[in-house]
């Protein structure tokens, strides 16, 4: 069953039907200021960081789903309802929510009057901007009640939730004709305060929770609204809202435009006081003035648009399969792009305030977005690296405020140091930035102890070589890619934290084969820098480590038929034929095929084959199989879940594409379609009923075949799922791959394609790219022509001259 439809010209999904089967939400501002937002316009904005800054108020996992937001009500008469659907849930004539490109329009139409709300935030703004349209589409003259609603958060998110002794005493708030302004602590140690404005004059306000809803009262029916009149309340403590009230008059055909601004303002210590408890307004009064009309709205409407016109244009694709250029051409894309932003802190399952920026993590987001904003990239990377330890090892997270490590979480995680080696490869691979290797970065924030960022790579890769095991295989840590597979935790405790806990570390000879991989994988990477960088004795140096990692994945991590994930605490084997359950992980057979490890002996297919007949299911790859069915305290987290579920068996839909990646290396181009195909999600708009998450952004993990409810998926949007899937279609797949010194055009498509063309703009040069494939192959170039004239090489040079270039590519 679908909910709505795709509206690609206008980089849109359509939501018809407001009762989808979990909130589909949309992002808002790709800067500072950010707001998510759903199709009934739940949900709250903050600056920057979701936790510390967090603007309005929102209540996670709440009854029902989804309550609190951007709310409008308007009374007609007798009816109340909202645009929205939610939170009246007045049945509409008419309903309609367009999520596009860091915008979102909710439109409701009731008794002939439509209210449409356009939410977004504009370019270089710390605001959100909200124009309110109603139309008057009857023959009558409408006298309508308008009321607008946003419940402040009290800064700190997490406080905001747990300390209500000090909070219901704290809450200011000040009222300046249109502009309700919430100033909570900002007489003593904070030097910003929000706003809330509307561009008329307006008829009333509240600001007091309490008094605009009656303490008895839901969302669903504010007793100001419900009375037509508001209250005139001045919050003192308790909970600060703002909420303004118009009242507007249309005649038949009629329609007027209300702006309102949702802000945020930093003042320095000397301009943060108008006079005596009266707070400088001006530059909440600057921005207020930049959209109060809806000509100035509309421009920075248009400005946005063009924004990402931009953005999107640097890969575009033609495909014939309108489902997979939606994909490619613009969810994915956008998908990458919000997933850099937020790294894993706010969705509708990431709460704003548990996690930081991840190491891993945002190395890997990178990679989906570094064609975008390559000068974001490259300020990341050196972010990053900046909370690397001397010795190689990280912090497994940082704040994004402070951009400091996360002393909580710690660090221990072996894998981490790996993927900054793939994150710069990947930026240098894109941009042809060699310089950034030299930059001066220090180590965990220490300015004392800098050194170049190409020191940072080196630390990284000698981490691993200084951690080996008894086989010689990378020493685990505290978990790898699989954050729940902790084979040092031990734990017996349910108030211990299966991620920070290591309970038994003595003569520990837990052994990772998906760390060896990833070793092989991004060591390669990490000597071409080196020869490139001119360090040949270093590549000889890296080179003999990885050739010897090689053979050691082949003497102790293959198991016959795929390769092993680990060895546990005690050295016993994980993921092998020998045990009763997990007998296979993705993992090590997806790391290991893209290492190529055994390639000419039939490893690989072997390793894949496997995969396809244990792993493979209706909704994707899972993560292993047979799913644990008790809890192994020698694995830790991976067994406490649920069979089928997350990283016990679930489809975790970010290393699905090593497998599809694999595939490519050994030239299957029809299984690396089919697993891509099934896990995207414009491919399962039909099923959203089953899939429960948005149809057009990925979700980190489907329940796999072992669930319960298989095909159900949790965990949309915050994932390196998204730019992975990005990374497996459009370099590995498609096959238009960056590298140091060009583009390379090696694509492994389906037999059945007879081709396909895409753009790529690429250091400044255009490629108008056609792959032609008149005998059904996967794989293999023919002949390639580079503006007309036959070329060398699919690896197809910068030209530097910022022109376009026609290059045809034909299989064979
Ligand atoms: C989840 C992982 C997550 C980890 C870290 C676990 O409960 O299953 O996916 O990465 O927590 O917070
Ligand atoms: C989510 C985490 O953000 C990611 O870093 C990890 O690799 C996966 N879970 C798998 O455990």
């Amino acid at each position: 069953m679908k909910y709505g439809h795709f509206d690609d010209k206008n980089r849109e999904y359509v939501i018809t039907n407001p009762c989808t089967p979990w909130p589909w939400i949309n992002y808002l501002g790709s800067e500072d200021f950010f707001s998510l937002i759903s199709n009934s316009a739940g949900g709250y904005s903050f600056y920057k960081d979701a936790k510390f800054r967090r603007i309005t108020r929102y209540r996670y996992n709440n009854v029902p789903m989804d309550s609190g937001g951007k709310y409008f009500y308007i009374k007609d008469g007798d009816s109340i309802w909202s645009p929205g659907w939610k939170p009246c849930k007045t049945e509409l004539d008419s309903y309609e929510c367009r999520h596009g490109m860091n915008y979102t329009v909710i439109t409701g139409e009731k008794n002939g009057v439509s209210a449409s709300v356009l939410y977004f935030v504009p370019l270089k703004t710390w605001a959100e901007v909200q124009k309110l349209t109603l139309t008057n589409n009857s023959g009558e003259v409408k006298k309508l009640k308008v009321f607008s609603f946003v419940e402040w958060c009290l800064w700190n998110a997490a406080s905001d939730m747990e300390n209500f002794q000090r909070n219901f005493s704290t809450g200011e708030v000040e009222i300046q004709g249109s502009v309700i302004y919430h100033k909570t602590e900002y007489k003593e140690r904070r030097d910003h305060y929000a706003y809330y404005s509307v561009n008329v004059p307006v008829q009333g306000f509240d600001t007091d929770r309490e008094s605009f809803f009656d303490l008895y009262n839901g969302f669903d029916e504010p007793q100001v609204v419900a009375e037509g009149k508001s209250h005139n309340s001045e919050a003192h403590g308790w909970s600060p809202i703002a909420s303004h009230y118009i009242e507007a008059e249309l005649k038949p055909g009629e329609s007027k435009d209300f702006i309102f601004v949702l802000g945020y303002v930093e003042n320095n210590a000397d301009e943060k006081w108008e006079s005596k408890n009266i707070i400088n307004k001006r530059k909440a009064k600057e921005t207020i003035a930049k959209f109060n009309t809806s000509s100035k709205v509309d421009a920075a409407l248009d400005d946005l648009r063009k924004y990402w016109d931009n953005l999107l244009s640097i890969y575009t694709i033609d495909s014939g399969d309108e489902k997979l250029d939606r994909m490619v051409n613009i969810w994915n894309q956008y998908q990458c792009m919000i997933t850099f932003c937020f790294s894993r802190s706010a969705s509708f399952f990431e709460s704003g305030i548990g996690r930081g920026m991840g190491f891993r993590d945002s190395n890997q987001d990178l990679i989906g977005f570094v064609h975008q904003i390559p000068g974001r990239a490259r300020e990341r990377i050196i972010d990053i690296a900046s909370t690397q330890f001397p010795d190689g090892g990280c912090y497994h997270q940082y704040q994004p405020m402070t951009k400091r490590g996360n002393n909580d979480i710690g660090g221990g995680f072996n894998d981490d140091p790996m993927w900054l080696i793939f994150g710069t490869a990947g930026y240098i691979k894109e941009t042809g930035d060699f310089n950034i290797l030299d930059e001066m970065v220090p180590f965990d924030n220490d300015p004392s102890s800098a050194r170049s960022l190409f020191d940072h790579l080196t630390v990284s890769f000698d981490h691993v070589i200084d951690n080996l095991g008894p086989h010689g295989l990378p020493l685990i840590g505290r978990a790898d890619w699989n954050d729940c597979l902790n084979l040092n935790c031990f734990s017996n405790d349910p108030d211990e934290s299966f991620q920070t806990t290591e309970n038994k570390t003595e003569g520990s000879k837990a052994e990772s084969v998906m760390i060896a991989g990833l070793f092989v994988v991004y060591g390669r990477d990490y000597i071409d820098l080196c020869i490139k960088s001119g360090k040949s004795a270093e590549a000889d140096r890296a080179q003999k480590h990885v050739e010897a990692m090689i053979a050691t994945i082949r003497k102790h991590g293959w198991d016959g038929e795929w390769f092993i994930r680990a060895y546990d605490y005690y050295g016993r084997k994980v993921g092998s034929h020998e045990n009763e359950e997990g007998k296979i992980f993705i993992e090590s057979q997806g790391m290991c095929t893209m290492a190529g490890i055994g390639l000419n002996e039939g490893l690989c297919t072997k390793a894949l084959n496997a995969v396809k007949e244990r792993l493979d299911c209706q909704h994707g790859i899972v993560l292993n199989n047979p799913a644990f069915t008790k809890y192994y305290i020698e694995y830790g987290e991976i067994s406490s879940y649920p069979a089928g579920y997350k990283e016990n068996a679930g489809v975790f839909c970010h290393n699905n594409p090593w497998i599809m990646i694999g595939e490519t290396v050994v030239g299957n181009g029809d299984r690396a379609w089919e697993y891509y195909r099934k896990i995207c999600p414009s491919y399962l708009e039909e099923i959203s009923d089953l899939h429960k998450t948005e149809p057009y952004v990925y979700a980190q993990m489907i329940a796999g075949k072992d669930a319960y409810k298989p095909g159900e998926a949790k965990n949309s949007w915050l994932t390196g799922t998204a730019s992975w899937n990005f990374y497996a279609i459009t370099q590995y797949i498609l096959g238009i791959r960056p590298d140091f010194d060009g583009l390379l055009i090696d694509p492994c498509i389906p037999t059945h394609w007879k081709g396909f063309k895409a753009t790529r703009k690429f250091r400044g040069d255009t490629y108008r790219i056609e792959v032609l494939n008149p005998d059904g192959k996967s794989k293999g170039v023919k002949t390639v022509i580079v503006d007309d004239l036959p070329y060398k090489s699919n690896l197809i040079p910068v030209f530097g001259d910022g022109k376009e270039h026609k290059v045809k590519v034909v299989l064979g």
